[in-house]
This record gives C-alpha cells, structure tokens and sequence, in this order.
C-alpha cells in the first residue's frame, strides 16, 4: 500500500465502526467493497444552510438529512440585528410570527431559497417583496383551526360566564354565601354570534355556535357559498348590521391594512351595551384605546382578547386595569398536537422549497408562474 493512500485512509476513517471489523484493527486498504460498510459514517455533505428562529416541537430530521440547521437557542425572538446576520448566507429560514421579515431582510438574505413560516398568519413578512423577488413564503393553514376555535370558545364562554372574575373571588375570599345575584352575565345559548371573517377558523366557531342554538350572522369581503351559508346555519350581513344586533361579536380576519384598527369608537358606538367582543385573530384589529373607553363607558360589557397591540401587552396598559376584560397571551392554537402540525408542516414547507420543489402551503403560489 503506498504512504499516500495510508495517509488518506487515515484521515477519513470514521472512530468506531462497527461490523464487520472489530474496532481495534487498522482501517482497511482502499477498495469499493470493504469500505461501503464505513459510508454511512462518513459526515454528510449537507448542501445547504438553514436558520430556525426558536426551538419547535417537532423533529428535525427531514431537515438535518439536506441541510445545516442553526437553532436561535433562546426563549426570546431573535432580535432583529441578529436575524438581518443570520439571514446573510443561508438558504432557508424558518419564521414564527414575533420575527419581522421586512423588505430589507429579504434584500438582506440573498442567498435565500424559502421563507416559511410556523403560523396561518404571516402579516410579519413583507409578502409582495418576497413575491418580487420570486422567494417562496409558506405558512401553516388548516392544522390549527380546530384549537383556535375552541380557545374563541373557552374566551366567549369565561366572558359571557365571568369565569376569570369567578375565581378570583373565591380566591380572595369573598365567597361567603350563594346570592341570587352573583356575578351575573348573558345566556350564551339561543344569543345572536356575529363572525367578522368567516374562513376556515371563522367557520369553526360557527359550528360550535350551531351547537349553542345561536342566531349566526358573518360579514366578509364576499358572502360565501350557499350550501356552506346553510349548513352553517350563518346568514351574510353588513359590518354595520352585525355590530347592531350582536350578543357576541369574534374576530377572525387577517390583519391587512383594510382591517387595522377595524374595531375603533365609531364601532363600538353601534355595539349593543350587552354586547363582548372576542379577538383570537391579530390584536392591531381592534384600537386599544377605543376598547378601553368602550369598556369603560359601558359602550359594551366585556372583551376577550387572545392577542393585542402591541404584544405582549405593556404590563401598565390600562386595559389591565378592567375586570370586565379578559386577556390571554396569543394561545390561540397552543394544543400540544396542533402546535406539532404547525411545526411539521413549517418543515416540509423548508425543505420542499431548499429543494426547488413547490411548496405544500405556499402563500404567494404566483411566483412558480
Ligand atoms: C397563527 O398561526 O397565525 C396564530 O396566530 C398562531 O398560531
């Protein structure tokens, strides 16, 4: 065997192989066949590079086998100085919500092949600049809309009901007998739900009002099917009508620039003063200030709001001062199999797109024209 060979086998041979040589020989002389069994422990060529922006639920595996993953290690988004370094020499980034993918990140990150992003939403990215540069964006409809749903439902029931307040009463010690007139709140049952964006999510919580005997009103940019409209039991009116004779009012439209601030005085104003309105959608929908004047005058009874402007919500918001409003930390689709969903399928966005594929949930699809 000539010197130069031993020297490369030494190099590349792996530390403990296993089978069929025991681990105290010399590697052996170079030829296809006895090193083939070495082959799978020789490190990969991982041709591209990737940077998720948090830890997710879910393996890494169908990434790790194409790619070099970095993983941001901490609790905290990224900052955006260290996401703009990140993004300068990689090929994928996978996003969620709290990371702000701007049009200068985007011009940044010119080696990118993908965006995707573990959300529906995706109103974080600049969209039209990926578009315009041909990137693909992906995101993660569908696999959470059943968790949204229910935790519209779990808002709209602690509301109606004063659940939050409840407890915090017996844990004050303040329950000291039954009274007829205890925290007293609507009938859920048989009231008047007005949907504000009636998508998939929307949709869902229409089904769980069927099973409440609820009268069903929606509003979107267009009325939908008809045979959806009858087996949801819903019926298409305007903003306006909706606001007037609602007994709850949920949001479930995309954050967009027609939507920001949607909910503002001149809204409230034609609430019913019974009324609770519930975001689970995207907290610039609804203008706080508005909101607090609104609970505060009795311009409507109560709020729940599953996400907030800005999140999370400044802990001297005075909107924290209100007992007739409840405030959850974006939870919306926080089950533990749904948060697995979004994960998986944040990854097969990645690596369809690392790999010129077309991706399974691709928000901008016009750039494949
Ligand atoms: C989304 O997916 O857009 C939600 O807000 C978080 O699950």
């Amino acid at each position: 065997m000539n010197s130069k060979f031993e020297l490369t086998l030494s190099i590349s041979c792996p530390p403990a192989p296993p089978s069929p040589l025991p681990p105290h020989l010399p590697c052996p002389p170079i030829s296809p066949t006895p090193l083939s069994p070495y082959l799978p422990y020789l490190p990969k060529m991982s041709p591209f590079k990737v940077f998720v922006t948090r830890h997710l639920p879910a393996d890494l595996d169908p990434l790790h086998q194409i790619a070099t993953v970095e993983i941001w290690p901490e609790r905290q988004p990224p900052p955006y100085g260290s996401l703009l370094e990140k993004v300068k020499g990689i090929d994928g980034l996978l996003c969620l919500l709290t990371d702000r993918i701007d049009h200068h990140l985007i011009e940044v990150g010119v080696q990118l092949k993908v965006v995707s992003q573990m959300a529906v939403g995706y109103d974080n990215i600049d969209i039209p600049a990926a578009t315009a540069r041909r990137l693909p964006v992906g995101h993660t409809p569908g696999v959470l809309t059943n968790a949204t749903a229910d935790l519209t439902w779990a808002l709209l029931m602690a509301a109606a009901r004063r659940v939050v307040e409840a407890d915090q009463y017996t844990r004050s010690g303040q329950w000291t007998t039954w009274r007829p007139d205890l925290l007293l709140g609507p009938d859920v049952t048989a009231a008047t739900l007005g949907i504000v964006g009636l998508g998939r999510i929307g949709q869902a919580v229409a089904r769980r009002a069927r099973g409440f005997d609820m009268k069903i009103l929606y509003t979107s940019r267009h009325p939908c099917h008809p045979e959806l409209e009858a087996s949801l039991g819903a019926e298409f009116v305007g903003l306006d009508r909706l606001l007037q004779t609602s007994d709850f009012v949920t949001i479930h439209t995309p954050l967009s620039k027609e939507t920001d601030h949607l909910f503002s005085t001149p809204q409230f104003e034609q609430m019913k003063s019974t009324a609770i309105l519930i975001n689970t959608a995207r907290g610039p929908i609804v203008d706080p200030d508005a909101l607090y004047n609104a609970l505060t005058k009795g311009q409507i009874a109560g709020a729940a709001l599953d996400v907030t402007d800005p999140e999370p919500i400044p802990m001297d918001s005075s909107l924290l001062t209100l007992s007739n409003l409840i405030v959850t930390p974006h939870i919306g689709s926080a089950s533990r199999q749904a948060r697995g969903r979004m994960a998986r399928m944040a990854i097969a966005n990645l690596v369809a797109g690392l790999k010129g594929d077309r991706l399974p949930n691709c928000v901008n699809p016009e750039v494949y024209q």
